[in-house]
């Protein structure tokens, strides 16, 4: 199975984010995420036991919190938009430091590159002029989930596998 780690938005977020991203099209082209599929990866694992994936997840202790949707950019490298928190949250940081300690620990080799966090909404975008004004989005992060990716003639589909629940805040330690 094509596994992944993610955060998944509300619907009405990723209604919002879709609606965005409307608006850019003209201008860049390219293929949009549907509302549905609008996510932020934790890890990306590829081919996969979710067996082992559910095992490592287990063990990791994370702390609920909100995710700012703060900036919108687009990546030469790869031609796509995405939006995001102009830094990541102590919390997410925590929770994927824990998430890809908890994966290295049951053998699954995750890419070297830094954890970027991004949610991407634009695949095969040329590079717009300018980015209109990001919608005001709530995007709370009470869980993460294990999710299986389904390549179809039209893209993709994704399909939760499991969802592990975050801690409700106990310490100062996150406030900041
Ligand atoms: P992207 O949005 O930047 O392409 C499901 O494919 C998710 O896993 C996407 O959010 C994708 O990020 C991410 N991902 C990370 N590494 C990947 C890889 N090597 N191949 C495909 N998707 C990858």
């Amino acid at each position: 199975m094509r596994l992944f780690f993610a955060l998944w938005p509300p619907p009405a977020t990723g209604r919002a984010l879709e609606d965005w991203t409307e608006k850019l099209r003209g201008e860049t082209g390219g293929k949009p995420m549907r509302a549905e599929n609008i996510h932020l990866t934790l890890a990306f694992l590829g081919e996969a036991e979710p067996g082992k994936a559910i095992a490592a997840a287990k063990h990791v202790r994370g702390t609920s919190h909100a995710l700012p949707i703060e900036q919108a950019r687009h990546w030469k490298h790869n031609d796509i938009v995405w939006v995001g928190p102009r830094s990541v949250p102590a919390a997410l940081e925590d929770l994927v430091k824990q998430l890809h300690q908890a994966l290295a620990e049951q053998s699954f080799v995750l890419e070297k590159r830094p954890f970027a966090a991004h949610v991407t909404l634009l695949r095969k975008a040329r590079a717009p002029k300018s980015l209109p004004p990001l919608p005001p989005v709530e995007w709370p992060v009470n869980e993460f989930l294990l999710v299986r990716s389904h390549t179809v003639r039209e893209g993709s589909t994704y399909e939760p596998v499991e969802r592990f629940p975050l801690d409700i805040l106990k310490s100062r330690q996150f406030l900041a």
